[in-house]
Parts: C-alpha cells; structure tokens; sequence
C-alpha cells in the first residue's frame, strides 16, 4: 500500500508494507545521497527489526553510523539534538548524507529538526515503531525539542523523503500501545466521512489480532484524513487545527493525572479517547448519540472511558480543579477562553471557545 503526500512543493511517499526485506536499500539506492547514513534507532524496538533495517544499509553500500536512543519526554532535549549534530559534523556529514530514525514521535521529532538544521537541510528517513507515531506524527513535517521545560517550543517544519510503515514493527508493539493508538484513529473517523468507524466497528477481531490488510486500511484512512485536514492549512491556522479534536481535554487530563501520581497514568491515546468524550458533550450540554457511540466505541476496545477506570487512587475534587485550570493552558487560545474543536454533528468539526465555567466543570464530572 502507498498513499503519497503531496501539499505545495513537498511531496513523498507512505510506503504500508507487510515486511521490511529490502525496501529501504531500494529507496537508499534511488536517493542521490553521498551514502553517508546516521542510523538512530529506539532501544525499545525488537533487535530482529534493528538487524533487518541495518541489513538494508550495509546491502546498499552505505557507511552507517548506528546509534542507540531512549524515546522518553526527558530525552527530547537540546542535548539528544546536539549528540545527533556532534555525530553528523564529526563524520564529516554533508547536505547529501541521510539521517534515518526508527523509533517513535520522540525520537522522530528530533531526528527530523537535527535533519532539518545540519548544513539547513540534510535527507531525512523515518520509520515510526509505535502507533503515535504510526498514525499520527510520521506525517505533517512537525519537529521538535522541549526546551526550559516549554513542550516543543523549539521546532520547525522538515519533511521525510519517505516513511515506511511495516507490518511486522505493528505486529511487535505491546498490547497496551497498540491500543492506545485507536483514539486516534476513531477521531478521523469523526472529523471526517470515511470507513474508519465502520471498519473498527465490523473487523474488531482482525484489528486485535493485527490482521495486515485491516491494520493497513485503517492507517491508510487515517493519514489520508490527516493529509485533507493539512491541505492549504500546513501551519496550523485553521483547517489543520480539526486535527486536535479531543486534545484541549486531553491534554489537561494527562498534565493534571502526571501531577498527582508522578507518572504517566494515561497513554495520550487513552487521554485522547476520554478528550473527544468531553468535547462532544460540552458542545450539546448532555450525552447524545455521538457521545454515546464514541464511548461504546472505546469501551468495545477496552479503552478508558472515565478516569477512574485506571484505579488510582486521587482525589475527586483535587482532579477535577486541577484538569479545570489546566484547560486554561490551551496552546490554541488567542482569548482569555480555551479553543477547542466542537462536533455537533458528525463529520462537521469548527473551531470554537470553552466560555461556560459550570458547563466545564460538568463536562469533567462525566468523565471522572
Ligand atoms: N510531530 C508531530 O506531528 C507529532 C504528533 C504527535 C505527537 N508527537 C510527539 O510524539 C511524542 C510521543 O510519541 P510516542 O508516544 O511515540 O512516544 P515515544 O517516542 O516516547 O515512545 C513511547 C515509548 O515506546 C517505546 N517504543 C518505541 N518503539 C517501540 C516498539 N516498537 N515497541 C515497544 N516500545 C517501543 C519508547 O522507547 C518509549 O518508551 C511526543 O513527544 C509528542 O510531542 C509529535
């Protein structure tokens, strides 16, 4: 399967396949690269699959420089950036040599800036190994570094040459991961009409049991859905801006739980799948028939859908004051109120203003 991306100049492929074999040595040997290549790979990933992509390099006669890289929120620093560009002017890297990440959004996003900024534009080559970064951040060009604890305040916006999404990475992804990622891709099928509902509706089974065709179809609808929403739209100012249904909650809940427990009770996926709950109900003021089918949806997943489901012990109105406040942390406000992404009906997302206080809090109530 191929979908390409193609917005003003920029333009490359999404290759879907069942197996890696030789498929990047047939992309190496078709870039006019020097054939100098750094390899920056998740410690995380399976080493079968480390071993078969750097077969690929060494099939292709190019001079790797292999490096080991722990994808966590700490490590998306200036100091990983740095190492990547200290290996790159060490080696003598030029405009022509490669940068190629396997990994997930961490490690993408800041493989992709160091690409972007070595001599202002070097190849860059992503495989994405966890389903964010899967369905979501392996297209849009986004990179970044969290910066004096600001998340992705330093970043700009650097296309791959290519993605490759291999079936046999997705087979490999923890159970809890894999799942995590279908909030995500029930959220395209929200925003906009395709087959994603009905597909995670009838094929459940082969989606859990990772079927190729079926896992393929669904990243297809879901990066063509995100490629319509970048249309015209590729800096976020209005269009693109559908994409973060759910995430205005969202975010607040993951921020708001990180800060009780220290640690990451809630996937963002999970968060996400609990955010589009919040959203659909704060915009119709009470659980009507897409509330209901997005919460039947997550729950056949066995996807959280309050945040008690996660059996940790907090506070109720602790939480709820804490996910209140940080609403009001919203990267896409331009007022005193929060934007979010309102659904009334299905397939017809806008932007709109979280402007209700007690409607907000309401909202909150549902999901605790
Ligand atoms: N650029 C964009 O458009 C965009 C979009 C969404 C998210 N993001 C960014 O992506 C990041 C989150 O992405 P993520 O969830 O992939 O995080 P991540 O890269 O930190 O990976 C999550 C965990 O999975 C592990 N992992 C990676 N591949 C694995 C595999 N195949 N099997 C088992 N474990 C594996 C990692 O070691 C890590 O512990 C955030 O920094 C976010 O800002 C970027």
């Amino acid at each position: 399967m191929k979908i390409q991306y193609k917005i003003s100049n920029e333009s490359y492929d999404i290759l879907i396949q069942k197996n890696i074999n030789n498929t990047i040595k047939k992309k190496l040997d078709s870039l006019h690269s020097d054939k100098k290549v750094l390899f920056v790979y998740d410690k995380q990933v399976n080493k079968s699959i480390v071993k078969k992509v750097i077969k690929n390099f060494k099939d292709s006669g190019c001079m790797l420089i292999a490096l080991e890289f722990q994808g966590k929120k700490k490590n998306k620093s200036e100091k990983s950036l740095f190492n990547l560009l200290d290996i790159m002017i060490d080696n003598k890297f030029t405009k022509r040599s490669i940068v190629i990440s396997l990994g997930g959004g961490v490690l993408g996003d800041i493989a992709a800036l160091a690409a972007s900024l070595y001599y202002r534009g070097t190849i860059y080559l992503n495989i994405p190994s966890t389903m964010t970064s899967i369905i979501d951040s392996c297209i849009g060009g986004k990179t970044a570094i969290n910066y004096k604890n600001i998340i992705n305040s330093i970043g700009n916006y650097y296309h791959p040459k290519t993605v490759f999404i291999f079936h046999e990475i997705i087979k490999l992804i923890p159970e809890r991961e894999f799942i995590a990622g279908i909030p995500e891709i029930i959220k395209c099928g929200l925003i906009k009409k395709n087959n994603i509902l009905k597909i995670l509706k009838s094929e459940k089974k082969k989606i859990l049991e990772r079927n190729f065709q079926i896992i393929g179809n669904l990243c297809k609808e879901t990066l063509k859905t995100k490629i319509f929403f970048f249309k015209n739209d590729i800096y976020e100012k209005n269009n693109r801006l559908m994409l973060n249904f759910g995430h205005t909650f969202a975010h607040s809940i993951e921020m708001s739980t990180e800060f009780i427990s220290k640690n990451e009770i809630f996937r963002h996926g999970e968060a996400v799948g609990l955010g589009m709950m919040c959203e659909i109900y704060f915009v119709n003021g009470k659980e009507n028939s897409i509330f209901k089918s997005v919460r039947d949806l997550l729950m056949d997943y066995k996807l959280p859908v309050k945040i008690s489901d996660k059996k940790f012990k907090f506070e109720e109105q602790t939480l709820t004051n804490n996910i209140f406040k940080n609403i009001f942390l919203d990267k896409k406000k331009i007022s005193r109120f929060p934007r979010f992404i309102s659904l009334k009906k299905i397939h017809k997302p806008n932007i709109a203003n979280l402007s209700d206080d007690n409607l907000i809090l309401e909202t909150i109530n549902k999901i605790i």
